[in-house]
């Protein structure tokens, strides 16, 4: 679990560093508080990071680009799943990611449904708490580990509607799934979602 956490905290810290770019691909004001302590305190000490980045750490930078990109193009691509009138967006393996505070533009319009391992949302609640962010109502946490539970089995113990159409993400996720476990969760989301906005 620690390895997980750690790469959720990561991806968070990276979308916080991002905050200081002049063109930002992401808008997060929520990345920072959502970093444990020490992540917390290596983001702020700029010229750490800039050495870290520059330098030590340069061949990460491709990496970090490539999270920004793929929150961005999921983000762009729920917006038009929003207006072709969809209502439920999942996020398979969902870590840090605060789209449901960052986005209630789109939060208007959607229940969210984010799916990871109990420990991982144990620690989220406790970051929000932290922040003294409350959830938002329309976010739903599914606590459960894709490796045992598939995806439709999950969702079933939420107000997940499975008879209406969805929009589901799965972002940085399969590199922990062993191959049968992606095969099994995309075998479960095609035979149980009732109609799919999904995009590779
Ligand atoms: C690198 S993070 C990606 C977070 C987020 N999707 C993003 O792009 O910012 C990977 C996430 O997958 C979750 N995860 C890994 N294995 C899982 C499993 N077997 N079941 C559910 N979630 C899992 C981890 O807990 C972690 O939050």
């Amino acid at each position: 679990m620690k390895t997980r956490a750690t790469t959720a905290e990561l991806v968070a810290a990276m979308r916080a560093l991002h905050q200081r770019d002049r063109v930002r691909l992401v808008e997060d004001p929520f990345a920072l508080g959502l970093c444990g302590w020490h992540l917390r305190l290596l983001v702020r000490a700029r010229p750490v990071c800039w050495f870290l980045i520059n330098h030590a750490l340069r061949d990460l930078r491709p990496t970090m680009l490539g999270v920004l990109i793929r929150a961005r193009y999921a983000e762009q691509a729920l917006e038009a799943a929003v207006r072709d009138g969809i209502t439920q967006y999942v996020i398979i393996g969902a870590g840090l990611d605060s789209f449901a505070l960052r986005r209630p533009d789109l939060m208007e319009h959607l229940r969210v449904f984010e799916i990871d391992l109990p420990e991982m949302q144990a620690l989220k609640r406790k970051r929000l708490r932290r922040m003294g962010v409350e959830r938002p109502p329309g976010l739903h946490f599914v606590a459960a580990d894709l490796g045992e539970v598939p995806v439709m089995e999950a969702l079933a113990t939420s107000s997940f509607d499975p008879g209406r159409r969805a929009f589901l993400s799965l972002l940085g996720v399969t590199y922990y799934l062993p191959t049968d476990v992606i095969a099994a969760t995309a075998r479960s989301i095609a035979e149980g979602v009732a109609g799919l906005a999904v995009r590779p």
